[in-house]
């Protein structure tokens, strides 16, 4: 993770921008929220012998970063929840806050319960993002519709988390949750174009299966762009199986 570490002067530009545009500063997932500022490195590896995160000395050190601890990225289970739709609703998220994001995949799970015992439940096929470069970046993805998995039902008062997970061009995976209680749609906070809301220089692609060409996953997500690129990465597939 040195490579974090070098690139802090361009991160805090990254973060400089952010803190312009956005409301929600120092967050991966703007909408609905998120359990609290998780954008910390500190400690020195050693201090861990190569260990993600260590008790040293009476407190917790993450020498790599926090965001990089699964589940929720170092972070415990917040008191203060947010309301989120029984019916499935929107998720935002930042995706550009460190280096290594030019291409991502991006997966958004739910854990149920107060404190889920896992997060192991995907609501949405994983998707891949692409950046406008390799070093930090502004600017917000949104799925203004992310659904409950099949045949889940809840009710108001319900307990969840939702989980981010982004994965780098070199594999690495940073974490991030948000706590909710299910609502009905009319008590939350509304999705509007400022807090929900595509940038133009971050794309979305398929991570793509020969199975999924058929899904109703594909044309769920699909976009004019992602539409023209699919005859092309079809072929890519049956050349390859032709080899
Ligand atoms: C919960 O509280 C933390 C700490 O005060 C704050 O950073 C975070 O934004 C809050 N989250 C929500 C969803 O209100
Ligand atoms: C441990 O922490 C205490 C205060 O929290 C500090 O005074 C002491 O120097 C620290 N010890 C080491 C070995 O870092
Ligand atoms: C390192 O950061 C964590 C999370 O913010 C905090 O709980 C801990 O006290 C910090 N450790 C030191 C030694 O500052
Ligand atoms: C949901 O979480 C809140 C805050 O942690 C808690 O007070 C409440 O009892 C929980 N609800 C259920 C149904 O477990
Ligand atoms: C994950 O948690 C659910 C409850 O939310 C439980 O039914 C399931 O067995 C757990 N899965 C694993 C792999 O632990
Ligand atoms: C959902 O329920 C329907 C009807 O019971 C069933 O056919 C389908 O296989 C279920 N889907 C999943 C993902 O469990
Ligand atoms: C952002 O793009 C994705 C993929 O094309 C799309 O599913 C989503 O609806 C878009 N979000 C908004 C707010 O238009």
């Amino acid at each position: 993770m040195r490579t974090f570490t070098e690139s802090i002067p361009r991160w805090t530009a990254a973060l400089t921008l952010l803190c312009l545009s956005l409301v929600h500063a120092h967050s991966i997932i703007t909408y609905p929220g998120y359990r609290g500022n998780n954008l910390h490195t500190n400690g020195t590896v050693e201090q861990t012998n190569g260990l993600g995160v260590a008790y040293d000395n009476g407190s917790y050190v993450y020498p790599y970063g926090m965001q990089w601890i699964y589940p929720c990225g170092g972070m415990p289970t917040s008191r203060n929840r947010t309301k989120w739709p029984v019916t499935g609703g929107a998720v935002a998220l930042q995706p550009g806050w460190f280096r290594g994001h030019s291409t991502a995949f991006i997966y958004i799970n739910i854990g149920w319960g107060t404190i889920p015992p896992n997060m192991s439940n995907p609501m949405v096929s994983v998707f891949e993002i692409t950046g406008p470069t390799n070093d930090p970046y502004p600017g917000t993805i949104c799925l203004p519709q992310v659904p409950l998995p099949a045949n889940m039902t809840v009710s108001p008062g319900d307990n969840a988390t939702i989980q981010i997970v982004e994965a780098a061009k070199h594999g690495a995976a940073l974490f991030d949750c948000v706590d909710i209680t299910f609502a009905e749609p009319e008590d939350v906070e509304e999705v509007t174009k400022e807090n929900c809301f595509n940038s133009t220089d971050i794309g979305f692609r398929y991570v793509f299966a020969s199975q999924s060409l058929t899904s109703g996953a594909m044309a769920r997500m699909a976009s004019p762009g992602v539409m023209a690129v699919a005859p092309i990465l079809l072929i890519v597939v049956l050349g390859s199986l032709m080899m």
